[in-house]
């Protein structure tokens, strides 16, 4: 993977607002008094209209045109341009040299530069190229940034690592004038005996049983197998997985297509095991194993396979940009309570999709509608990640310094239901300092790290409006 330099430079684009004073009366953008693009505004102060010139023009009226190596911005893919002192290179004369953002290289950043081109996802995983950045989706059982890391340990079904009472299940059958107790701890895979297997009740039309991890994990697959019963082979032939993080709402696992149920093809005997990949992995705490078809009577001994969510030793380990700034957070997960526009303008819209770190342009940040306690902007991430600090930064609107100088952080896992991040020691909302300019990294840990899906930004206090562009730092696990 290229990466450039690490010298981030920020491109507030070169925009001239000009004020007219003209003596006229009326509506005066009815007919458009400003050249080359510009935008009519009135309404403003004592001000009949003011024109707000398109990048490279100037004059009351921006029928100027601003010459100079760097305006208009010849660098694209939001480089920055510099005025340098003339020099001669070859046969070429230059005025100027661009600094382009990660992921970008060339004269003019036009390149964007293929962060998969030295294959960077090991082991089968599909690489995606980001601006500066690239993800791998790996095939099961495979995890990490690369894909190089295995989760493929036995979780304890058989080893007994899982206990009795992490095991429960819808119904147990009772066989043998009730003496031969079918439970559901009995569902161990390869467990010996006479009765050595979970039985759901033959009157349960809706049987599962269910293995209670005590803390999330992630899982990669199942083995599953059936027993016999007074010399009769009993399993189940095909089966639903459903999972849940709080033991109260479950989503049945639908694998890559997302409109049906996934149904796992199971058993055909007593004693020969089959094994299932979850793929992608299933992150969960609790996980249930729902018959579909069973022969004769439901009946199961299974394993479980996975590993831990925190593959990565400490919190350095994950600490990788989630994709604001690379963009692997699509504008589509992108959004707030409200959006701010710079004199009502469209053009000047400050959409959530804009609160990516190191945004150029006129419009470069969030900003909401109202400046209060009430806003916010939240990321979904699609799927549940580890998440360890966020980076924020202020910015510019019109030359005028705005910054998000202290907020909190909430996390969900549904949008629905919102933790607040909280003060490990006051137990209170956790109050982040956040920015003092516009355009300084201010990065805060979270301390604990915490899961979740959603995450939003609440600011808190600020510099003149609420303005805000960030990263988040985390992992897959
Ligand atoms: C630009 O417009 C102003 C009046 O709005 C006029 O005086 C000036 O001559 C114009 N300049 C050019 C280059 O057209
Ligand atoms: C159960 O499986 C074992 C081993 O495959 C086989 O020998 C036995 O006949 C089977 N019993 C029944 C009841 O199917
Ligand atoms: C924030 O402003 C909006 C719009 O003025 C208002 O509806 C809302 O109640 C305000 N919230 C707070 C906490 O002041
Ligand atoms: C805004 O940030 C830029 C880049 O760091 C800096 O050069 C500039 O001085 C800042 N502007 C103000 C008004 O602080």
């Amino acid at each position: 993977m290229k990466r450039p330099g690490n010298v981030i430079t920020t491109y507030l684009g070169a925009f001239t607002l000009l004020l007219c004073l003209y003596s006229i009366r009326g509506d005066y953008c009815e007919v458009n008094h400003c050249f080359n693009g510009a935008t009519c505004v009135t309404g403003l102060g004592d001000d009949p209209f003011i024109c707000i010139c398109a990048d490279g023009f100037g004059g009351d009226t921006c029928n100027l045109t601003e010459i100079g190596p760097c305006s208009p911005n010849p660098c694209r893919n939001d480089g920055s341009c510099e005025v340098i002192a003339p020099t001669r290179r070859g046969d070429v004369f230059n005025e100027y040299v661009c600094k382009c953002q990660p992921g970008f290289e060339g004269v003019h950043c036009q390149i964007n530069v293929n962060d998969c081109a030295n294959q960077p996802c090991k082991n089968g995983g599909t690489c995606r190229d980001l601006d500066g950045d690239y993800a791998c989706q790996c095939l099961s059982p495979y995890v990490g940034k690369q894909c190089q890391l295995r989760c493929i340990s036995l979780l304890g079904m058989e080893g007994g690592a899982i206990v009795e009472s992490q095991i429960s299940a819808s119904s147990v059958h009772y066989g043998i004038l009730g003496l031969q107790r079918w439970g559901p701890e009995l569902a161990r895979l390869n467990n010996q005996g006479i009765v050595n297997a979970w039985t759901s009740a033959s009157h349960d039309r809706n049987p599962w049983i269910e293995i209670n991890m005590q803390k999330k994990m992630r899982l990669t697959g199942i083995i599953t197998q059936g027993a016999s019963r007074m010399g009769t082979a009993e399993y189940i032939k095909a089966f639903k997985v459903a999972s849940s993080f709080d033991g109260n709402s479950y989503v049945t696992y639908k694998g890559d297509n997302q409109r049906r149920d996934k149904v796992f093809v199971g058993n055909t005997d007593n004693d020969s095991t089959k094994t299932n990949l979850f793929d992608p992995p299933i992150v969960a705490q609790y996980i249930r194993i729902i018959p579909v078809v069973c022969r004769r009577a439901c009946t199961l001994r299974m394993e479980l396979v996975g590993c831990e969510l925190n593959v990565y030793s400490n919190t350095a380990g994950c600490s990788e940009p989630l994709g604001m700034k690379s963009r692997l957070v699509s504008d589509g997960q992108l959004s707030a309570s409200s959006t701010f526009r710079t004199w009502g303008i469209d053009t000047f819209t400050w959409h959530p999709q804009f609160a990516r770190l190191d945004k150029a342009g006129k419009t470069n940040a969030w900003s909401p509608a109202h400046n209060n306690r009430s806003e916010w902007i939240q990321v979904d991430l699609e799927k549940t990640k580890r998440l360890t600090g966020i980076i924020t930064q202020g910015a510019k609107d019109f030359g005028v310094v705005q910054f998000v100088s202290v907020f909190k952080v909430a996390y969900s896992n549904d949008g629905e239901l919102w933790s607040t991040v909280k003060d490990e020691n006051t137990d209170n909302d956790k109050l982040f300092q956040g920015n003092i300019d516009n355009n300084t990294h201010k990065k805060n840990l979270f301390e604990p790290p915490f899961y979740a899906r959603y995450i939003r930004v609440i600011p808190w206090e600020w510099h003149e409006r609420i303005t805000l562009r960030m990263e988040l730092l985390g992992c897959d696990d």
